[in-house]
């Protein structure tokens, strides 16, 4: 991993950390056992991908860094809730998350179903709540994050997956429903700290493009790892999506075809962020550690 991945990770990891903690209590909870499921599925662990996209786009855009952190936090409860629903029985049943028995395993399907629908206001609340900057700025980075989480982004994708298994599809299909479930909260991680650090438009088009980009290669690199992997690196189980017939890249391009495909795609991320100069240096080297992750 290279040096400037590696430094901004061990700054930002424990930050997250401590920040989600803070506003996972701040809120409060009426339910011990929901505040416990919450708990158990945002906090320690995961890669936080999201909430350093925000904050680093945030110091690229020329913006103070820690001012995107509410932001931050938002887009990784929103994505951990993804999480908990997309592991249930009625979707991928997988009894694995985060290297530890998923939500619902732990506590039950009722009780998960409601971790998830908990963390959904508490992204908004978090983002609301929290944040220091204007309240313009602040309620403009919320609704990117509410359009990008629905119907029309992460939701709408995760309802394409499913439609789609047991089917061959092509390209544009796979490119929608990933680009759908996977890409929509990336993008709105990006766009918003951008936003946080009160970024032109230009800036903002930039974020976008890097993001559509990195958010399939992403979920192309999920794909190829639910193969090539193993549970204990993963985290989670491996051969889940042929235990689904899903329609991945994989399924349809092979493996060494799907890896160039996220290549291709990682490439396009980093032309995307060139005028940005030196301030993309991170970003650059983070599209690229992405692509070549191990979990
Ligand atoms: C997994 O996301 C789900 C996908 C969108 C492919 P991550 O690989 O970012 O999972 P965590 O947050 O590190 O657990
Ligand atoms: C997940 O895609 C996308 C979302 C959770 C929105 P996957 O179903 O491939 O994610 P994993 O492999 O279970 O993490
Ligand atoms: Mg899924
Ligand atoms: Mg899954
Ligand atoms: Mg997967």
């Amino acid at each position: 991993m290279s040096d400037i991945v590696k430094i901004r990770q061990n700054e930002w990891l424990p930050k997250i950390e401590t920040a989600l903690n803070d506003a996972v209590s701040t809120a409060g909870s009426i339910s011990p056992e929901l505040e416990d499921a919450v708990k158990y599925s945002l906090l320690d662990a995961g890669k936080r991908i999201r909430p350093i996209l925000a904050l680093e786009f945030c110091r690229a855009a020329g913006g103070n860094p820690e001012d995107a952190m509410p932001f931050g936090c938002g887009v990784e409860m929103i994505h951990t809730y993804s999480l908990i629903h997309d592991d249930l029985p009625c979707m991928d049943d997988d009894d694995l998350r985060r290297g530890k028995p998923s939500c619902h395993v732990k506590f039950g399907e009722d009780t998960a179903l409601l971790a998830g629908d908990a963390l959904q206001p508490l992204a908004f609340e978090t983002m609301l709540t929290q944040s220091k900057l204007s309240p313009e700025r602040t309620v403009k980075a919320a609704a990117v994050l509410a359009h990008a989480c629905g119907a029309a982004g992460m939701v709408g994708g995760q309802v394409i997956d499913l439609g789609n298994e047991g089917k061959q599809v092509g390209l544009d299909e796979l490119r929608k429903m990933d680009a759908g479930k996977t890409g929509a909260i990336i993008k709105a991680a990006c766009v918003m700290g951008v936003i946080a650090a009160d970024g032109d438009e230009n800036t903002e088009k930039i974020a976008e493009l890097y993001a559509e980009n990195i958010g399939i290669a992403f979920q192309i690199t999920d794909d190829i790892l639910d193969i090539t992997s193993d549970e204990a690196t993963l985290g989670k189980p491996v051969a889940s999506d042929i235990e689904n017939s899903k329609s991945t890249y994989v399924s349809l391009l092979g493996l060494d075809k799907a890896k160039r495909e996220a290549e291709r795609y990682t490439e396009l991320a980093v032309e995307a962020v060139a005028p940005l100069g030196d301030k993309a240096d991170f970003l650059i080297a983070f599209a690229r550690m992405l692509a070549n992750r191990i979990n």
